[in-house]
């Protein structure tokens, strides 16, 4: 018995932005971007919500339109949990998932969001399995905890809003998109076999992205002051001192806008993932040789290839969808395990594993039984 995928989709936004596209805003070409990444275009929301993606991706997930993969089409009421992990939500309140639940009338669900980075989906599938086998009837206590016996994991993202169009070193890199799944708890079907997640400091503030907090607060220290809101957040401040913020915006950089320095993230990433595959399939005591399919986030396809050379192992077990999506954080772990349902190259009963790492830093890998 476990948590079994059944039901995976995506969706993409409608605007393509080839690479040479981008010499218009930057000194860069297709050449780089593609040698460097292994990124040929990305898709920008421009009137799609985030919502308006998950939702989408969400709804193949279910069964209810076509598209994505679906082993069967799944009443409203039957989602007992839903988890979207995204770093760029429409808004702080409702929640994505709470977005989600009204949009997708799942009036039995409990909705939350997740915020992991790249990482979070894999991160909010070993949640909602957690949650899943913790409720599960043979388990101790489980009649003290909300029961979930089908849960709705979503990435979705618009990472070009938090892009600087004018810094080539990253806008190069992003694309918006989401990807959704469903998780069912079976007693026949094993499902999920492991999980690993992990955190490691950021310390040297390789990724860092700054929140939009507007509103003026007509306080300082002593109480309420009309001068205040005019001077500006001194908590703020030194949050953006602590993360090197504030250099970059007395630079005359945007303030909110996702910063990165390249090569340290390559080396944490490269690093990271291969150990939570190692991690994920020692706990579920298989080996590689055991594994159809790897589905890792799509940041950056030398990240990958550098991982199957460290894992000795072909780079065709791995899915690679980058190419048309950039990296779309959160969203393109799920966006490629649907390419790779889609694709045939999923069957029941392969051994699958999801790998992610992202800002935080985050990391981590999920194996499952298809
Ligand atoms: N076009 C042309 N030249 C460029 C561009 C560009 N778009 N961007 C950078 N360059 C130049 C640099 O200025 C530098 O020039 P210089 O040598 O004259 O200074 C040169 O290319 C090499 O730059 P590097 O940064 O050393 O290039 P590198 O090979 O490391 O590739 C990259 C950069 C693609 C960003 C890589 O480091 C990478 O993929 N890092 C990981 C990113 C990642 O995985 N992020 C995931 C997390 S994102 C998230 O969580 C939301």
């Amino acid at each position: 018995m476990g948590s079994t995928i059944i039901g995976c989709g995506k969706c993409l936004p409608a605007l393509e932005v080839e690479n040479d596209e981008l010499k218009a805003l930057v000194d860069t070409n297709d050449e780089w971007i593609s040698t460097r990444t292994g990124i040929k275009s990305r898709r920008v929301a421009v009137d799609e919500t985030n919502s308006d993606l998950a939702e989408v991706a969400a709804r193949q997930a279910l069964g209810w339109i076509d598209g994505g993969h679906a082993e069967r089409r799944l009443d409203p009421g039957e989602i007992d949990l839903v988890i979207c992990a995204t770093i760029t939500p429409d808004v702080v309140s409702p929640s994505e998932a709470g977005l989600l639940r009204r949009r997708l009338g799942l009036s039995n669900a409990i909705a939350f969001d997740l915020n992991a980075a790249c990482s979070g989906f894999v991160y909010g599938l070993a949640m909602a399995e957690s949650m899943m086998a913790a409720a599960a009837p043979s388990v101790a206590g489980a009649a003290g905890r909300n029961p979930v016996r089908r849960a709705l994991v979503v990435g979705a993202e618009r990472l070009t809003r938090l892009t600087d169009w004018s810094d080539r070193n990253t806008c190069v890199l992003f694309g918006d998109g989401a990807g959704a799944a469903v998780l069912e708890w079976s007693d026949e079907r094993p499902g999920i076999l492991s999980s690993f997640i992990a955190n490691e400091d950021d310390e040297a503030n390789a990724l860092t992205c700054a929140a939009a907090y507007e509103a003026p607060q007509p306080f300082d220290a002593r109480g309420i002051s009309l001068d205040a809101a005019a001077a500006g957040d001194p908590g703020l401040a030194r949050i953006d001192e602590e993360l090197a913020i504030g250099e970059a915006v007395a630079d005359g950089k945007p303030r909110q806008v996702l910063r990165m320095n390249g090569p340290k993230v390559f080396k944490f990433a490269s690093e990271a993932m291969t150990a939570a595959i190692r991690a994920a399939l020692d706990r579920a005591n298989l080996s590689l040789d055991d594994v159809a399919c790897i589905v890792p986030h799509q940041a950056n396809e030398r990240i990958i290839k550098y991982a199957a050379k460290k894992l000795d192992c072909p780079l065709d077990l791995f899915q690679l969808s980058i190419a048309h999506t950039g990296n779309s954080s959160a969203a393109s772990v799920p966006m490629a395990l649907a390419d790779a349902y889609e694709s045939g190259r999923i069957q029941r009963g392969d051994k699958v594993v999801l790998v992610a790492f992202g800002g935080g830093f985050t990391s981590g890998a999920v194996v499952y039984e298809a």
